[in-house]
């Protein structure tokens, strides 16, 4: 059987023009930060997954960021947008959509910006079930033990529903009714503009009501009412529904990532962002934090207290506890972070590196195998293979007005304690002294010390002590004078 869609494409208009006031927020609620992606970014990605094209996104506060976000998340998708200028209600808000949906003549599926839960696939069974029935009309609607705020549904004595009551309009008796509106629907576009023309603003909020459109299908065909789940249709309209909603699609998060073959050893102490990479058999540990276009390759072990942002790790990585990678980064396979590292954007760890506590990076080629395991700064250097950089080295790759590079040979060893003075090239195979400050390059296979000649003083401390016992028989030998300050 062929899908309900596949001779007349849908099409979607996502209602996102909205300030939410509950919000107390300077931010439009639809641009709000929510596993790393705009608010609005699930409703529209699950209006693309049920195979909507166009999608329009019907913007007002802030549109021109809402837009930037949504183009910046879906750069190759069949996205318009629609301005509306003043938020007049929700069918005002999809006649200002109508634009740009010239031509298309098939079904219209219209959901909220605000609803980051919803799935594609129940998108999907609302679209069917208006196909199924040929309605003008198929609404979602759910069944809540507490209904406050919502539009309540009103069926006939035959079921059909007739008519949506918006709690500020609806009766005492009316708002009894547990069934509603979840704001997700699918329109034939012929009846949907037809009409939408029609609605007017004659109501206790004296906005134009889209849920107007059920009472005015009844006449002819009635509109099909399909039940969803009311924790996927509910939105997020204070700063505590966003939070759940966070939590929610974490939990999404996490299980598939379970079930792929991860091990999250504490998933209520796991955030990751959408979009987020972990290969099977790697194993996180507690209040991980995996951010942005993070990709994590099979194998790795990912250290308690770990926050990775925008990195690409290969296999069998290991990243002990509390280091933080703020990328863009590549660490290569079998590398080995931490504790306590600093990976900072253009950092290029490879193959079997090792890089340990209190060690930052900086846009920085670390070759095949090298490590600098204690204490160290390295900024704009490219690093061979093999090296061995001593605790305590540092890449002086700032004069004060430019950033300078540092080179290191391969098989190269930094004494601890070195000052590497960039520019500066540090032949392969070179040996820098500990302690020394390296101003000059130093050639391949060379021994550079760049410190203070070292003195000893033979028989120094025998000296001064008896020199400091001298001094106190003295002190006591002398009487004492009294009046006079001692
Ligand atoms: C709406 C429904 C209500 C339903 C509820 C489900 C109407 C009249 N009521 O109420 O029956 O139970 O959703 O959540 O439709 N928007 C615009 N432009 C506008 C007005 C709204 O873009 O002029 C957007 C909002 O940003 C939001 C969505 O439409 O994303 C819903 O609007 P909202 O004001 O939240 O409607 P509700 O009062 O919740
Ligand atoms: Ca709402």
């Amino acid at each position: 059987m062929p899908r309900a869609n596949s001779r007349t494409p849908l099409a979607a208009v996502v209602l996102a023009a909205g300030k939410g006031t509950r919000m107390k927020s300077g931010l439009a609620k639809v641009l709000h930060p929510l596993g790393g992606k705009p608010l609005a970014f699930y409703p529209v990605r699950a209006a693309l997954e049920a195979g909507a094209a166009p999608v329009v996104v019907v913007v007002g506060h802030q549109a021109a960021e809402v837009e930037a976000a949504l183009r910046a998340a879906f750069p190759e998708a069949p996205l318009r947008f629609a301005l509306q200028a003043e938020q007049k209600g929700t069918a005002h808000a999809v006649l200002s959509a109508k634009a740009a949906l010239r031509g298309v003549k098939g079904p219209v599926a219209i959901l909220s910006g605000d609803t980051p839960m919803l799935r594609a696939e129940t998108l999907r069974a609302v679209v069917k079930a208006q196909a199924r029935a040929k309605a003008p009309l198929a609404i979602g609607t759910m069944e809540l033990p507490e209904p406050r705020g919502y539009g309540r549904v009103l069926r006939d004595e035959a079921g059909r529903p007739v008519r949506i009551a918006e709690e500020k309009d609806a009766s005492a008796a009316e708002r009894q009714v547990r069934e509603v509106n979840a704001g997700l629907y699918c329109a034939d576009a012929a009846f949907l503009w037809r009409s939408l023309a029609r609605v007017d603003a004659r109501n206790a909020q004296g906005e134009f009501y889209l849920t107007d459109l059920v009472s005015m299908a009844a006449r002819k065909a009635p509109a099909v009412a399909v039940a969803v789940d009311p924790l996927e249709a509910s939105g997020v309209n204070d700063r505590e529904e966003l939070a759940r909603a966070g939590r929610i699609l974490q939990q999404r998060r996490s299980a598939a990532l379970l079930v792929s073959g991860v091990s999250i050893e504490v998933p209520e102490r796991f955030l990751c962002d959408e979009g987020v990479v972990v290969g099977p058999d790697t194993v996180v540990e507690p209040d991980v934090r995996l951010r942005g276009a993070t990709r994590i390759g099979p194998g790795c072990s990912i250290g308690q207290g770990a926050v990775i942002s925008d990195a690409v790790l290969a296999a069998g990585v290991t990243v002990r506890p509390y280091t933080v990678i703020e990328g863009p980064a590549t660490v290569g396979e079998r590398a080995i972070l931490g504790p306590f590292s600093r990976i900072r954007p253009g950092s290029e760890l490879g193959e079997g590196t090792h890089v340990g506590n209190f060690v930052e990076t900086k846009k920085t080629r670390l070759g095949k195998g090298s490590k600098a395991n204690h204490l160290a700064y390295l900024g704009d250097a490219v690093i061979g293979a093999g090296v061995n950089v001593g605790a305590g080295t540092i890449t002086c790759n700032y004069d004060g007005e430019k950033k300078h590079p540092t080179t290191i040979g391969d098989g190269a060893f930094i004494g601890s304690d070195s000052i590497l003075v960039a520019p500066i090239e540090i032949g392969a195979g070179a040996y820098v002294a500990a302690g020394s400050t390296v101003t000059q390059a130093v050639p391949a296979g060379a021994l550079a010390l760049g410190r203070a000649q070292q003195v000893n003083k033979e028989g120094w401390v025998e000296r001064k002590r008896a020199a400091a016992a001298e001094k106190a028989a003295r002190a006591a030998a002398k009487p004492d004078q009294p009046g006079q300050p001692s």
